[in-house]
């Protein structure tokens, strides 16, 4: 299935013309066609130059931009223009702009300055939206619309009196009555009682630590109200062009979002990645992120932004060494992208992206940035028939984002060292490093198809997911704080694991983080000694077939269960170092890739990936003989692989 109607996959990025003088623009069609660029995303922060004043349109401009590009053979990812609201905009109706949890009310002078429930801003983006789909619904660039930009970047929630009135809409559909409300926030502590819907405001500044249920209720509002916003330019852009996909750009896994949701509300999935050069590993969680923006509509997705060289927003920007920018573009592809765009296609000479690399850089085509363009728009070309194509995973890791909100709500919980990301991590580096193909799924999909399901962490369980992880046939790893609290953050009678019980066969007497720096040693079953950190359990075994396959030894804990098992079902009750020994002993079925640490393999369909994210060579034996797309030769046996390079091997016969 293929992403949009160009051919093969996408190339190019975004293109802001409105920075350049006209003369400029000849330049660029020309060099992106030398480079090959198929796609451009346009006018992202275009509002106040296409309408200057309110409903007056200037197009001209990006007609010819559109037409350029179009004569070049360059597609336009064309955006909506709402990622900024016109300066007029915000005078005539200040309170457009958003609030903060202090109740300052933030200037204009940046981006993104919207409240996401103003019903002005709303009102203006659906007009131009339908304005600018209609000026364009036939121009031959238009392949596809690009809302808004990276929802929650700098505006994920505001707190003025108009989002106080969407949150008690939001809560009054939610609850129906304030005595549902009163029931679900537990207001009877602290005496928070509410009376009627009325005297209910989004979590302020407050003396001290908010209600946690108040405070995942507010999470999940910011995610909706946004998602409201999305859907409004949405319906006005499918009312002009039904047939024409919309995408927004993800900011790979993002703790604001419940993406689950976003992804269903839009027609193909695309993500903005910014791996930072700086760290070795970063290849590595960026791999995790790339394979939930392809399990999010389980189809291949995009690579919509991504730097070629260094960024301009870290404290320290370390560019991209030789090697690094393909390496990384390749890699996205391996892990289900049709296609690697960039910000942006000509470095900034004013602004605070002015120093953020760019494909064609401030010294133009001399220099080596240049060079990587070239050889990456060459290299894509050559893996055309990757697009469309899919991969299949045995494996499937857990997340839902209604857990970790709860897991993560600041001043309430057991521990703050338990951060999602880092746990998901923790169980995905060394499947990665094993070449096993992983999925995300969300904690209530049917999850039957799957050899091995892992749960990193499930604080949030209601029963219904617990159902779900319940039908898992295949092999279930839960790991430790699961089952904690039902969807109002209220602890389950009787305590973690709550709905998870019966299905893990053990009880949490008591939770047992570890301070920092402290180990707690456990034996597995077979001898080996592991090391806990950061997070332990008291757990007593509560089913009769339950087997024991790690002990805490020494301290506290000593001789207490650490890891279970309960037929198909594992449970972890501490954050091990190496998890070596759960996982051989779930992987049994899954097959997996020989590789060098540091060398990544990954399939899409008859197609193998071999990618050394090392600075030196690597020897890889390979599992079949093929033909390399990249260097077009035909290899078999043991091939060496140079620092950062990389083989997409095709296959022949079995896929
Ligand atoms: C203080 C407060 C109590 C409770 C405890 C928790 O003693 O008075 O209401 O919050 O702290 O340790
Ligand atoms: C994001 C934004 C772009 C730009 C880049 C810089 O991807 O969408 O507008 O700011 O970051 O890295």
């Amino acid at each position: 299935m293929r992403l949009t109607r160009v051919p093969g996959l996408l190339f190019g990025g975004d293109y802001n013309p409105e920075q350049w003088p006209e003369e400029v623009w000849a330049e660029d069609v020309r060099l992106m066609a030398e480079a090959g660029v198929t796609m451009a995303t346009v006018a992202v922060f275009s509002w106040s130059r296409l309408e200057p004043a309110q409903g007056v349109y200037d197009f001209g401009w990006l007609d010819r931009v559109l037409d350029l590009l179009h004569e070049h053979g360059v597609s336009a990812d064309l955006a909506t223009a709402t990622a900024t609201p016109p300066p007029w905009l915000v005078r005539a109706h200040p309170e457009v702009m958003p609030v903060d949890a202090h109740g300052v009310r933030l200037e204009f002078g940046s981006r993104q300055g919207y409240c996401p429930s103003s019903p002005i801003f709303r009102e203006h983006t659906v007009r131009l939206a339908t304005a600018i789909a209609t000026r364009y619904a036939e121009h031959p660039a238009l392949a596809m619309w690009h809302i808004g930009n990276e929802y929650a970047d700098h505006t994920l929630e505001c707190f003025c009196p108009e989002s106080a009135r969407h949150f008690r809409a939001w809560l009054q559909a939610r609850y129906g009555t304030v005595g549902a409300l009163n029931a679900a926030w537990g207001t009877s502590c602290w005496g928070q009682h509410y009376t009627g819907f009325e005297q209910i405001e989004p979590p302020r500044k407050a003396p001290g630590p908010v209600n946690p249920a108040q405070l995942l209720d507010w999470r999940r509002f910011c995610s909706d109200a946004l998602l409201e916003l999305f859907t409004a330019e949405r319906d006005a852009l499918r009312e002009v062009t039904p047939a024409v996909p919309v995408t927004t750009n993800f900011m790979s896994i993002l703790h604001g979002l419940d993406y689950w949701s976003w992804a269903a509300a839009e027609d193909l999935v695309s993500d903005d990645a910014y791996p930072d050069p700086a760290d070795p590993e970063s290849h590595v969680a960026v791999a995790l992120s790339y394979d939930l923006m392809r399990s999010l509509k389980q189809r291949p997705w995009l690579l919509l932004e991504s730097a070629p060289s260094a960024v301009s927003w870290r404290e320290v920007n370390v560019p991209k060494p030789p090697g690094m920018m393909r390496l990384h573009s390749l890699q996205a592809v391996a892990h289900g992208a049709d296609g690697v765009m960039f910000f942006q296609w000509r470095q900034a000479k004013y602004g605070p992206e002015k120093f953020h690399s760019a494909l064609l850089p401030h010294g133009g085509t001399a220099t080596r940035g240049w060079q990587d363009t070239l050889r990456l728009g060459a290299d894509l070309r050559r893996l055309a028939e990757v697009a469309g194509t899919a991969t299949r995973a045995e494996v499937a890791l857990v997340l839902g984002w209604d857990s970790w909100w709860g897991l993560e709500a600041p001043e309430s919980m057991p521990s703050n060292r338990l951060r999602l990301k880092e746990l998901l991590l923790a169980w995905y580096a060394p499947l990665h490093a094993r070449g096993i193909a992983v999925d995300l799924a969300p904690p209530d999909r049917d999850l039957s198809a799957y050899r091995v399901v892992i749960v990193p962490n499930l604080y949030l369980c209601t029963a219904q997911q617990a159902k779900a992880l319940a039908s898992v046939t295949g092999e279930l790893v839960v790991g430790p704080f699961s089952g904690v609290v039902d969807e109002s953050d209220q602890v389950h009678d009787g305590g973690a694991p709550g709905p998870l019980r019966e299905l893990l066969g053990v009880a949490i007497d008591e939770f047992w983080p570890l301070a920092d720096g402290v180990t707690q040693r456990v034996r597995h079953a077979g001898g080996d000694v592991g090391l806990a950190r950061t997070w332990a359990e008291w757990p007593r075994v509560v089913g009769d077939a339950v087997e024991v396959l790690a002990r805490y030894e020494g301290g506290d804990l000593d001789g207490l269960p650490a890891t279970t098992r309960n037929g198909n079902a594992t449970y972890l009750s501490c954050l091990l170092d190496d998890l070596t020994p759960v996982l051989d002993r779930v992987l049994h079925d899954v097959p997996a890739l020989d590789v060098p640490l540091g060398v990544e393999a990954t399939r899409r369909e008859n197609h193998l990936f071999l990618l050394n994210h090392t600075s030196t060579p690597q020897q890889v034996a390979l599992p079949q003989p093929g033909r390399d797309l990249l260097s077009e030769t035909d290899l078999r046996g043991v091939i060496t692989l140079a620092a950062r390079d990389a083989v997409v091997l095709r296959i022949e016969g079995d896929t």
